[in-house]
């Protein structure tokens, strides 16, 4: 270890250079590239990354009776896919005090229940304060063993003792190992544990759960191949304000990534919310008013009932303003354009908000339709019934794209209580519990909105 030497690495991206620089050449960040002192390692080959394991014929290869474990944790199995797959590696990221500590020590809890032997280690929380936190949720279980410890060569050295079936890690910026000469939290620790841990996770057939933090940005803080190296990659997302929090899979190698998880944190814990749609629907203002619109998102395989609000009014600015929350800008800024060219509604001196009540984002084109209703009922100052629901993809000529899934989005506004939906042509089907508006042009769609007033 004679030789010191030092390169700079972008916190944003992992570009490595030699000398400093104020802006990152591969991500274009400012003032990211931080200092990482190296000392020279002879290279040599670590004893466990030499393969003594030899390929072997597809057909003859054996899977295990029980791949996947449920984690007893109805919205948390969904988004899995069904579970925890054996052997996976699992990062979940979240802000600081959204929950991350809390679900993964509940899951641990279950886990146990299900006779799964769980290494919870802790390198942020020393052992009384996960007890306490313990004593709060409930969890109290003979399998469960909790290790404070951040030096990455001795959690190695206690999984192969215990033998555990899931590792908890909480969490990876907060772990180093001996390899790297840098502190913990800079990327090569973060590259070299992540590595470390999947090593494990793969030649032992252990699950590790892993929490990451997430820059200011919202990303997960570290380099990007960190989300690469995993198997999943779970956001945990919310409000802070309020109780509910949402889990979204980004990437998942074993199951869909497009479910959503809905939980509501309670004093003993993060609850499963088994009936989302009242939980967004329930804030809504009983008395009809202009402005909004009930939108039937399908957020994986359950159907989500949504009110989007517009607000539309003359502009003091030069430039109108265009804001919009829980919906992609680009798209509303799209929206707004067809609303013009092609219903006529001169918005060129409104300043136009748009806003996804409870909280929650909604990435699906099927809400372009309520967006439009929104904001055009909104400028001529009429109402969207209560009882409709808007379903349908705006194109650029103002047509009416057919959306995915009709059937289940129908069944779901009619069990909420619903009684008319305004859909695409293309999906026109026969449902004698609902009133069916079949529209082919956002132009019809309007109309049928105003001439139901
Ligand atoms: N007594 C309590 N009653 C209700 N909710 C609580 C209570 N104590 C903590 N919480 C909730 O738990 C949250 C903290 O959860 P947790 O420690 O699991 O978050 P975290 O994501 O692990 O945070 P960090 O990034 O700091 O590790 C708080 O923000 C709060 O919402
Ligand atoms: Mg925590």
């Amino acid at each position: 270890m004679a030789k010191v030497k030092s390169k700079w690495v972008c916190t944003e991206c992992g570009y490595e250079t030699a000398g400093y620089l104020g802006k990152c050449p591969e991500c274009g960040a400012w003032g990211t590239l931080v200092e990482e002192v190296q000392f020279a390692l002879k290279p040599q080959v670590k004893d466990e990354f030499i393969n003594k394991e030899k390929p072997e014929l597809l057909k003859d290869i054996h899977i295990g009776e029980e791949v996947r474990v449920s984690t007893n944790i109805a919205e948390f199995d969904r988004i899995l896919g069904g579970g925890l797959v054996q052997g996976s590696l699992v990062l979940i990221a979240g802000d600081p005090g959204i929950g991350k500590s809390t679900i993964l020590l509940q899951t641990s809890g279950e886990l146990c229940k299900n006779n799964k032997k769980v290494l919870y280690v802790s390198a942020e929380e020393s052992a009384s304060q996960l007890k306490l936190r313990a004593q709060r949720l409930l969890v109290n279980s003979d399998n469960l063993y909790v290790y404070p410890q951040t030096l990455m060569e001795n959690i190695k050295t206690q999984i192969e003792e215990i033998m555990p079936d899931v590792v908890v890690v909480d969490s990876i910026q907060a772990i180093y190992s001996q390899n790297v000469a840098s502190s913990a939290g800079s990327v090569s620790q973060i590259r070299e544990c992540t590595n470390l841990l999947m090593h494990i996770a793969k030649s032992k057939n252990i699950t590790i759960i892993v929490i990451g933090h997430v820059t200011k940005d919202g990303n997960i803080a570290g380099p990007k191949v960190l989300e690469h190296m995993v198997d999943t990659v779970i956001y945990f997302e919310g409000d802070k304000y309020k109780s509910y929090r949402m889990l979204r899979a980004m990437k998942n190698r074993f199951g869909n990534t497009s479910e959503v998880g809905i939980f509501e944190m309670c004093t003993d814990g993060l609850k499963c919310v088994t009936n989302p749609n009242e939980l967004f629907l329930n804030e809504r203002s009983q008395v009809a008013v202009p402005g909004s619109a009930i939108v039937v998102t399908n957020e994986g395989s359950r159907p989500l009932l949504v009110e989007i609000q517009a607000l539309v009014g003359t502009t003091p600015y030069p430039s109108p303003r265009r804001v919009a929350n829980g919906v992609d800008t680009s798209r509303v800024l799209q929206i707004l354009a067809v609303l013009e060219k092609r219903v006529g509604l001169n918005l060129s001196k409104q300043d136009v908000y748009v806003n996804v009540m409870g909280g929650i984002d909604v990435y699906e084109p099927s809400a372009d339709l309520g967006i439009a209703l929104a904001v055009a009922t909104c400028a001529r100052d009429v109402v969207v019934d209560p009882q409709t629901v808007i379903i349908g993809e705006i194109g650029l000529s103002g047509e009416i794209h057919p959306v995915n899934n009709i059937e289940k989005r129908l069944n779901e506004a009619v069990m909420t209580g619903f009684k008319k939906a305004i859909i695409p042509y293309a999906n026109k089907v026969t449902d004698n519990r609902i009133e069916i508006v079949p529209v082919k042009r956002l132009i019809d769609a309007i109309t049928a909105c105003v001439s139901a007033q």
